[in-house]
């Protein structure tokens, strides 16, 4: 029986050139989805490599979401529409770690289906079209905050739309609270496991990051009490409802609490408000708690889909010009 054997190029890791030709068979069409991959050890004695390299080249095309394994049974191709530029999470890597860095929602056909539906419906107003192709302002069109707003609401988040600013996604949010909200050098601090994109991006701003320990309720915040004593952060990042990547949610008497402590000590709330709960699920926002000095970011990311990411935030009043300085042109509608 012949097995489907591709063409590697001679340059580069071997593993790499696997992948990238399974992607590449899969988008000609040469693999179909369902498919079963031939068996490695076929694969590599075909190819002159080790069953090693391609155990790590299906492991890439799996990561990658063109593939999957199954048990017992092979590896099967999934399939050019249903392949995710992201692993799925919780999806093992090759490295054979379980990558929590993102969450998204499960997938579902019906998110593609909307999409066009939508793109459709663009396609015929040419006034969208129009205004689609302009520069966009800064913050948002105040009609694209409106319909945030109206979101939010379904999930139990009053925000006026006049206060909301769009960004280009949740992590672009933060960044720019970080960037608008602390000075080079400044401390913040977090859950001890927390959003890697929030260390990330406090990286980028060159601040220190303080763990905060925690527990089945989230942020221990008498711990943070005592950070406090010692050296009050600026800011603290929480995710009130549902950590990532531990799922804690923050019960009321903390919140309180960590809005006390926010109030003795001068301290920025940055509320991560991106994770998608029905409305009866969530706590008592922090931004309704504190306005005067909470950051709030939402996305639709989880609610909608990862690609079609754009977010909202509502900086306090304090700190909305800086903010606006620090978006200038970047921020805009649905481009990431
Ligand atoms: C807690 C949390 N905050 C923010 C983000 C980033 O949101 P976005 O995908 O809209 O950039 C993520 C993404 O997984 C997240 O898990």
């Amino acid at each position: 029986m012949t097995i489907w054997v591709p063409q590697l190029p001679p340059q580069g890791p071997r593993y790499r050139a696997l992948s990238e030709a399974i992607a590449t068979a899969i988008e000609g069409g040469e693999l179909t989805a369902g498919e079963r991959l031939p068996p490695q050890r076929r694969l590599a004695d075909a190819l002159g490599v080790t069953v090693g390299t391609v155990t790590r080249g299906y492991a890439e095309a799996e990561r990658q979401g063109w593939l999957v394994a199954r048990v017992g049974s092979g590896t099967y191709v999934r399939g050019a529409a249903a392949a995710p530029a992201f692993p799925t999470p919780g999806a093992e890597c090759d490295t054979g770690l379980i990558d929590l860095s993102l969450s998204l929602p499960p997938p579902h056909p019906l998110r593609a289906e909307a999409l066009g539906r939508a793109l459709s419906g663009m396609a015929r107003q040419p006034r969208l079209l129009q205004a689609a192709v302009e520069y966009q302002a800064a913050d948002g069109l105040l009609e694209q905050r409106r319909v945030l707003a109206g979101w939010l609401a379904t999930l139990g988040m009053t925000l006026p739309a006049e206060e909301l600013l769009i960004t280009q996604g949740g992590q672009h949010g933060i960044s720019l609270a970080l960037a608008t909200l602390l000075r080079p050098g400044e401390r913040l601090a977090a859950d001890a496991l927390t959003y890697p994109g929030l260390i990330g991006a406090a990286q980028q701003a060159h601040l220190k990051v303080d763990g905060i320990a925690m527990d089945a309720q989230g942020m221990d915040v008498e711990a943070l009490a005592r950070l406090c004593a010692r050296q009050a952060p600026r800011l603290v990042y929480v995710t009130p409802d549902q950590n990532n990547p531990t799922g804690a949610s923050l019960n009321e008497a903390r919140r309180r609490r960590l809005v006390e402590l926010a109030r003795e000590y001068d301290i920025w709330l940055l509320e991560d408000g991106v994770q998608y709960l029905p409305a009866a699920a969530r706590g008592t926002p922090l931004y309704r708690l504190a306005p005067e000095r909470t950051l709030f970011v939402f996305s639709t990311a989880k609610v909608l889909a990862g690609g079609c990411g754009s977010a909202s935030c509502v900086p306090p009043n304090a700190c909305a010009s800086g903010w606006r300085r620090a978006s200038g042109r970047r921020a805009g509608w649905c481009r990431r």
